[in-house]
């Protein structure tokens, strides 16, 4: 029986131990905890989302502060199309997000961002444009596309004088949305160095209908996009993510098409993970019928989370001034519509309750949108009960070995 590291992930020469930490916004997925999988061979993710108010949190620098003084003035108006992000300061802070967390980077492995498209920041193509390139300025291994088809986001970088060199990927739920990428992509005369094919059991956004997820399968979906990658004589390593829990998980996939696995659920419950300690446990103490995929994200798009996330219901004001990453190109956000017809009829309530969205920038920003993978509630056969009741933390470095080295569905506890 074969383990996860009797596979390699091939980019040109370089060999990689083919497990991938997924990309958490808004930092679950840390530096540090990219910086592990990279120290261990593998590939981390750390996340472009809402990166000034990471970098405020990580360096004390005042971008967030500084957007808020400007757009103060603005705060109770319904009409958020004013508020524009400065590209400098965008800039400054991706570079210092990404700079210092590649100056730290050691070992043999990679560290990637992950940037989405869905982020519109009340100006999408040229806050994108500066995201990406102040990445790869920076000095980012690779940039993985997320949240969207992307069909124009190679086009805002092409000029950059690493974009053949720094390893350019796209996360894609079929082989419609591959398609598409690759027949506008065309005349780039670039194809991606890696397609993750992300399934309907992983945590975040799915790239599936809210009525439907359910009836996809990953293998089925990565089986599809290899034959047609084969039949059309592209060599282009397929990555399965979603629901991937174990090291015998990754290996069936491995030896059905994909080259590596991408994987996050598991690591929601590391040291290094960005979630703060209790909220770590309510991933650990969840049942699976504590779980369900919402509308709520103003994207669109369905999302799995815990039920018991204080985002679901909470009718905060909505805090663009401050934040303002999910404004489309005209300043307009779901969540935005719906609180204000909460407050239409509910004259004079001093609190409103919104149910059907959430203000995602400002719950994501401070960990109360509780959003994994279908798996999580399985987190807590992963580690041991301490004597308080709560549930043993584990390193990342634990985790990445579990998953490389295993065989027949074992998972290692951690020592006592
Ligand atoms: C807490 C959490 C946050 C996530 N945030 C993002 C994100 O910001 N962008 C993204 O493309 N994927 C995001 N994902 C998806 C992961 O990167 C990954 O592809 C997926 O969760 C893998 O499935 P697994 O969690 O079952 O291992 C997130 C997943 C989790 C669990």
């Amino acid at each position: 029986m074969k383990c996860v590291d009797d596979f390699r992930l091939r980019f040109g020469q370089r060999e990689y131990v083919p497990i991938m930490v997924g990309g958490m916004g808004v930092d679950i997925s840390t530096a540090e905890l990219a910086l592990e999988a990279a120290r261990l061979g593998g590939v981390g993710h750390i996340s472009d989302a809402m990166v000034p108010t990471v970098s405020d949190r990580r360096f004390n620098t005042r971008f967030v502060k500084d957007k808020l003084q400007l757009y103060k003035y603005n705060v109770a108006n319904t009409d958020k199309s004013a508020i524009k992000f400065d590209l400098d300061q965008l800039a400054e802070a991706t570079r210092m997000h990404v700079g210092r967390t590649m100056e730290a980077k050691r070992g043999e492995g990679m560290v990637f961002i992950n940037c989405m498209e869905k982020l519109t920041m009340n100006g999408p193509k040229d806050t994108l444009r500066v995201r990406l390139g102040a990445a790869l300025d920076a000095g980012i291994d690779g940039i993985t596309l997320s949240a969207g088809l992307h069909l124009g986001s190679f086009a805002l970088i092409d000029n950059h004088p690493r974009f053949r060199d720094a390893k350019l990927g796209i996360i894609v739920s079929s082989l419609r949305a591959l398609q598409l990428f690759l027949r506008k992509n065309a005349k780039l005369n670039r194809l991606p160095d890696y397609v993750i094919v992300e399934g309907p059991l992983a945590g975040g956004h799915l790239g599936f209908g809210f009525n439907d997820w359910m009836e996809y399968d990953l293998q089925t979906i990565v089986s599809e996009i290899h034959a047609w990658i084969k039949a059309e004589k592209l060599d282009i390593p397929l990555i399965a993510a979603g629901g991937i829990f174990t090291g015998s998980d990754a290996v069936s996939f491995l030896e059905n098409g994909s080259a590596a696995v991408q994987v996050a659920t598991r690591f929601t419950v590391a040291d290094e993970c960005g979630l703060p300690d209790k909220v770590k446990q309510e991933y650990f103490r969840a049942h699976e019928e504590d779980v369900e995929v919402n509308g709520i994200s103003p994207t669109g798009y369905p999302m799995r989370m815990l039920k018991s996330s204080p985002a679901i219901g909470e009718g905060i004001r909505p805090n663009c001034e401050a934040y303002g990453y999910l404004l489309d190109g005209n300043g307009n956000c779901a969540y935005i519509d719906a609180y204000n017809r909460e407050v239409l009829a509910h004259p004079g309530a001093k609190k409103v309750s919104v149910m059907d969205k959430t203000c995602l920038c400002t719950h994501m920003r401070n960990f109360d949108c509780w959003t994994c993978g279908h798996y999580v509630y399985r987190l807590k056969d992963t580690t041991r009960r301490l004597s308080d009741g709560s549930y043993q933390v584990l390193s990342a470095e634990h985790i990445f070995r579990d998953y490389q080295f295993s065989k027949e569905h074992q998972i290692a506890l951690p020592a006592a």
